[in-house]
């Protein structure tokens, strides 16, 4: 294969362009260093000061911190007693822990194709899926794009399901002027490293229901009924009793010190990343050989992915060598999802074929994802486009 950045041996970037670099100021190392020199390193004040600062940023009545967003998913089946002989309807085009909370809850998965232009689940699939077994549904918000949820939480009202919504990109988006953790069950979201809003590792459930908000902190944490601040921060009353049968799940002191200052740059930050997203979207407007992300309906976009879809049709190359030219010009890039019934544990016991889900199959075998943060400079933007429209040009039929 010849590459352009090769051939003539100039690339774009003499650096490389990291697809993702977090977004950390003196602020959360300070704040880090605070509770590192306080003694309190674990589960303590600062998370708490978090849960509750979260509960207002989103406009909630529960937040519930975790160590990620695979335990705020995984805990949400839990709370809900979701197991063998439940079905849960979800999309075999996200991140391969969506699905895997269902097995480890040994509940069966069922999935359903995605809407090819939003690469979202369609209510109509989900209906179609649903039986006398089926007890919640997943949607996921791929790329920060809300799903359909007015006719979700629809279908969910009229069949007596759970909606737990998997948010992990979703932090910053609305559906129809409603923040995307006020409208399902529960909301799972993740802070990642490379996710909107970063703790380094870490998630969080949102929930409006005071039972499933209490049974997820208590499950969060062995199933224990008092958390090691509330024993040994004031009184010295050691004991505690185990109710329930819970996971080791609990958010650190020092992942809620990087939350708090994450969350008041957030908005900032969120804007950072819509003013890329809007000058890929100018640019590439007039290079018909790739698809840009296709922003539909009532919906704020939370602009955490940037998929690009590369046209084959129109192009000598496939996805996989448009990547590498895109190496060889210094610019990381990323691929979501490989499809979850592609991967090799759910074809062997499931016996999956590629072509079962075939929009996903399609969208993954042309998706490239460009490098969206806010630590982007005009330059690193510029390079990006520069880049795809030198590779575009050099290979195009
Ligand atoms: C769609 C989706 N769901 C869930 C997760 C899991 O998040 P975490 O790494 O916080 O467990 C990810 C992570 O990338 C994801 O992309």
């Amino acid at each position: 294969m010849n590459i352009p950045a090769l051939e003539n041996g100039r690339p774009v970037r003499g650096d490389k362009l990291h697809c993702f670099r977090p977004f950390i100021g003196d602020e959360e190392i300070k704040e880090v260093s605070d509770s590192m020199r306080s003694d309190w390193i674990t589960t303590g004040p600062k998370v708490k000061e978090f849960e509750k600062r979260f509960t207002d940023h989103i406009g909630c009545r529960y937040s519930t911190a975790l160590n990620s967003c695979t335990s705020a998913l995984h805990l949400s089946l839990a709370v809900n007693d979701i197991g063998k002989g439940d079905e849960v309807i979800t999309t075999p085009f996200t991140f391969v822990s969506t699905v895997n909370v269902i097995e480890h809850r040994n509940a069966k998965h069922v999935l359903a194709d995605i809407d090819g232009e939003t690469f979202n689940l369609k209510p109509a699939d989900i209906e179609e899926k649903i039986n006398e077994n089926t007890k919640a549904i997943i949607p996921v918000h791929y790329g920060g794009q809300p799903c359909e949820m007015d006719e979700i939480m629809k279908i969910a009202d009229d069949n007596d399901l759970l909606v737990i919504e998997d948010a992990a990109h979703a932090l910053g988006a609305e559906y129809d002027g409603a923040k995307i953790g006020t409208i399902g069950d529960l909301t799972c979201f993740s802070f990642y490293a490379t996710k909107n809003l970063t703790t380094a590792e870490g998630g969080m459930i949102t929930t409006d229901d005071p039972e499933l908000a209490e049974k997820s902190k208590v499950m969060s944490l062995h199933g224990m009924n008092r958390d090691a601040w509330k024993r040994y921060s004031g009184t010295e009353n050691w004991y505690y009793d185990v109710s329930l049968l819970g996971y080791k799940y609990n958010m650190t002191d020092l992942q809620a010190s990087m939350g708090l200052h994450q969350l008041e740059k957030f908005e900032m930050m969120q804007e950072m990343r819509r003013e890329i997203a809007r000058t890929y979207d100018d640019s590439f407007k007039s290079v018909d050989e790739i698809k840009t992300p296709h922003v539909k309906g009532k919906v704020k976009h939370a602009r955490h992915l940037y998929p690009i879809q590369i046209k084959e049709e129109l192009l000598s190359i496939d996805r996989d060598k448009f990547i590498k030219a895109l190496g060889a010009e210094n610019i990381g890039t990323s691929v979501h999802f490989i499809p979850v019934h592609m991967h090799s544990y759910y074809k062997e016991k499931y016996g999956y074929k590629p072509e079962d889900y075939p929009i996903a199959k399609k969208v993954y075998e042309g998706e490239v994802s460009l490098p969206l943060y806010p630590k982007m400079t005009d330059e690193d933007v510029a390079d990006v486009i520069e880049g795809v429209e030198k590779i575009v040009e050099y290979y195009r039929r």
